[in-house]
């Protein structure tokens, strides 16, 4: 069993993630994290160096990768994963999909100056901006993010009740 996590950058996958993975026994993959470990460079500096088109390639290298293997995995996906050429198909087809839906506000107000400065398409946006940007981003994602197989509101719930949320829809 896969489960992907998708979702806007900042709206808790990677820690929702661990948490999840701990209390299901399975892997946890955290795709930004494997792919920085791997290029040996932050995912700002690979977007620098690289390009933006580079990063979505390797995200979609990582995502054939972990299709091979065998065992059960929660994977954190990249907040623009999903927007990426059929990746959603794929995801859907590899596992079961969840995306954490939160509003711009929500995320805005969880996110740390440095969650803000180590994403290159937020880094040196003042808080104004910051809203702005992600009402607008968001919402041009929100087509493929609904693609989810699970769609998970997350507004008022705590991460253990979103594992037992999630749990229970894989069970199911
Ligand atoms: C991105 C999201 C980031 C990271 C990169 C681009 C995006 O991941 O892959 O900064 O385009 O939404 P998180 O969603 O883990 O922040």
């Amino acid at each position: 069993m896969k489960i992907f996590l998708i979702g806007y950058m900042g709206c808790g996958k990677s820690s929702l993630g661990k948490k999840l993975a701990k209390t299901a026994n399975m892997e946890f993959v955290d795709m930004d994290s494997l792919i920085e470990q791997r290029e040996g460079a932050s995912v700002s500096d690979i977007f620098a160096y690289a390009g933006e088109a580079y990063f979505r390639q390797a995200e979609r290298n990582l995502i054939e990768e972990l299709a091979e293997q065998e065992t059960s995995m929660v994977i954190s996906t990249g907040g623009g994963v999903p927007t990426w050429e059929d990746n959603m198909t794929r995801i859907n087809s590899i596992g079961e999909s969840f995306y954490l839906r939160r509003t711009a506000q929500q995320i805005a107000s969880r996110l740390s100056p440095h969650g803000r400065y180590k994403r290159p398409k937020l880094r040196g946006l003042n808080d104004e901006e910051l809203v702005e940007f992600m009402t607008k981003n968001m919402a041009e994602r929100e087509p493929y993010y609904m693609q989810a197989t699970h769609v998970v509101d997350c507004s008022d719930k705590s991460d253990e009740c979103l594992v037992e949320y999630i749990l229970d829809k894989i069970k199911g």
